[in-house]
């Protein structure tokens, strides 16, 4: 962030009135910026494919509303199954729970509710996820269900590793159905089973979608050869599994990808739409990609509270850590004022965050602080609502989901 930006924030705030902080503020026009970026990364020829709005990295039914609203966007991928049930119920016609479930309660209202039930669609990747949701429908109205096919990358599946022992993936641990044949044989289960219509196929590919690539470090070089690998392996597998489901059942979708990942999972000719959610909010994480640069959205500030020395400003509150492996990169950057930084032994913390550096010397009580979350959505969990800012004006306000009432997890 610059002093401009800086500015321009706080002046919408001040002249709304909204003084009380933390404050949360949405930049609509990054937002809407950054909803055109991800169209525009789609690859040449995918320009029809939709992107299907990740709500879990925004957690504001404003914000995923206003996704929708813009071509190119259609559905949501979903957490959870009460999510999916209360979007189902708020308007959203075509919701895919992005995980499995384990929430007979929710499964069953949704069995129970013919408009949310020709809405959402449930994932499974095993025999047992088919069980249980066929178990939930008591009128035997069959629910749509989804099969998610694992897309990490398994190295020792490369020819020239083939002799390392053991499996070596490098991805989220997710789906059992690493190969095109299991895929296969999930979807004769499903098939088989009358209370469930088999209606989609996903494949996320965390390790490219969800893994920054930027870095001079071996470490960052090792990524980027991994990430061009596994692109070629998921596009090959992907391709075969969604054909032998082809040849059994008509699907309706095939989902995959991520925010990080639009150009090469949307130019896979099986792929029919890409998920991505995160480069609408822009959070750290999300700044180091090399491919992308989206405009970062959703800022916070916090009130300095204390001088503890003259180099030194403490604000009230900012240890708001994502989640994933916990390590630097998982802590809100301090984007205004420039060149703050975080005290070792203390980093951001639960109620107070110290923060040494040339800008804290010209901090007073009072003065906010801007964070940016480094993932997406989570920060919401912590916010009743966003205010939005467009230009240099306070446009509304949007409730997150907790802000609702509504903190699914
Ligand atoms: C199943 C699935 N698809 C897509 C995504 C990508 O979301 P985003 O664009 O927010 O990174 C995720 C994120 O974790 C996911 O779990």
């Amino acid at each position: 962030m610059d002093s401009a930006a800086a500015a321009r924030l706080a002046t919408a705030l001040e002249q709304a009135g909204i003084a009380s902080r933390p404050v949360g503020v949405l930049d609509l026009d990054a937002f809407d910026a950054n909803a055109q970026s991800l169209r525009d990364r789609m690859a040449p020829g995918a320009e029809h494919k939709p992107i299907r709005v990740a709500s879990k990295s925004l957690r504001v039914r404003r914000a995923v509303e206003r996704a929708l609203g813009r071509e190119g966007f259609a559905g949501v991928l979903a957490f959870t199954a009460a999510e999916a049930l209360w979007l189902a119920r708020g308007g959203v016609d075509d919701v895919v729970i992005g995980y499995p479930t384990a929430d007979a309660e929710s499964v069953r209202s949704i069995a129970e509710d013919e408009q949310a039930r020709e809405r959402i669609a449930f994932m499974a990747d095993s025999p047992e996820h088919l069980r249980f949701l066929a178990g939930c429908t008591r009128d035997g109205a069959p629910l749509r269900v989804c099969l998610e096919l694992d897309a990490s990358f398994r190295l020792n599946s490369q020819r020239l590793l083939a002799r390392l022992p053991g499996s070596l993936a490098v991805g989220a641990l997710r789906s059992p159905c690493h190969t095109p044949e299991s895929l296969e044989q999930l979807a004769r289960e499903a098939l088989a089973e009358p209370r469930l219509h088999l209606v989609g196929i996903m494949a996320y590919e965390s390790q490219v979608a969800g893994v920054y690539d930027s870095g001079r470090s071996p470490r960052a070089a090792v990524i980027r050869a991994m990430q061009k690998a596994s692109r070629r392996e998921i596009a090959e597998r992907r391709a075969e599994a969604v054909a032998r489901v082809r040849a059994l059942a008509d699907l309706e979708f095939v989902n995959g990808g991520g925010t990080g990942s639009v150009e090469s999972t949307s130019a896979e000719d099986a792929v029919t739409e890409v998920a991505a959610g995160s480069g609408l909010f822009a959070p750290g994480l999300f700044s180091r990609y090399r491919g992308f640069r989206p405009q970062p959205a959703l800022h916070v500030a916090f009130d300095v509270v204390r001088r503890p020395s003259a180099r030194v400003a403490t604000v009230l509150g900012g240890g708001w850590i994502a989640s994933g492996v916990p390590a630097a990169d998982r802590l809100p950057a301090v984007e205004w004022p420039q060149g703050l930084s975080y005290a070792r032994d203390e980093a951001a913390g639960e109620v107070q965050t110290p923060l040494s550096g040339e800008g804290a010397s010209r901090l007073k009580l009072g003065d906010a602080v801007w964070f940016r979350h480094a993932k997406a959505g989570e920060v919401c969990e912590r916010l009743n609502e966003v205010v939005v800012v467009s230009g240099n004006a306070v446009v509304d306000r949007w409730p997150t989901y907790r802000g609702e009432g509504k903190a699914f997890l």
